[in-house]
């Protein structure tokens, strides 16, 4: 039976190399319904607008994802305190095409504030890169600003392409 503290995916799927470079006492794990009350949403505000999120609204949401297991995995970062300081999500589509290729797509890179620059949103990256390539993804793609491509050169991505959106 899940609890509210049963991780999103296996935690088999965390790099044990990642979680032996994070700093002392920090530690890499799938997000879980509890985190609601760890910070998560706080640390996405680096990112973007999230807009008032009720409990309520976050359980549903989780238990949509948590019911999608290996299509979403959202993993974190936290700190000695236990408090999210990083997270990222990797969601895997499964094509006809390139013989029933799986592709990786990065999502919602966020790194607190305070806590830019320890080498925490590299770990993200490698950690999202190692479920990738464990659950059978040919490559990962992502959409970033021009402001971050550095970042993503330094975590191994090549530019390829052009993004294009059409908002509802
Ligand atoms: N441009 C160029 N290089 C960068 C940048 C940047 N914007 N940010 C970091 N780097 C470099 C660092 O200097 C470091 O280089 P080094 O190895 O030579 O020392 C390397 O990239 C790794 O940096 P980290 O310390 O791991 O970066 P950090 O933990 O600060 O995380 C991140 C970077 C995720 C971009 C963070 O600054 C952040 O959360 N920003 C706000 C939210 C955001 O823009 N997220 C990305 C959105 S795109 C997406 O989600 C797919």
């Amino acid at each position: 039976m899940s609890t509210d503290s049963t991780p999103l995916f296996s935690p088999t799927l965390i790099s044990p190399t990642v979680q032996s470079q994070l700093p002392p006492s920090y530690t890499c794990r799938p997000i879980q319904r509890s985190d609601y009350h760890s910070g998560f949403l706080d640390v996405l505000r680096v990112l973007t607008t999230v807009g008032d999120v009720s409990e309520a609204q976050w359980n549903k949401r989780y238990d949509w994802m948590s019911a999608r297991s290996d299509e979403y995995f959202l993993l974190c970062i936290l700190n000695g305190e236990d408090k999210i300081v990083g997270t990222g999500t990797l969601v895997v589509e499964r094509k006809f095409i390139h013989n029933l290729g799986i592709v990786g797509h990065i999502e919602d890179i966020a790194v607190a504030k305070d806590q830019q620059g320890k080498k925490l949103g590299l770990r993200i990256i490698q950690a999202l890169d190692f479920v990738a390539e464990k659950v059978g993804c040919y490559k990962s793609i992502l959409d970033c600003s021009e402001a971050n491509e550095g970042f993503y050169v330094k975590c191994g991505f090549k530019r390829a392409g052009l993004e294009m959106a059409h908002y509802y």
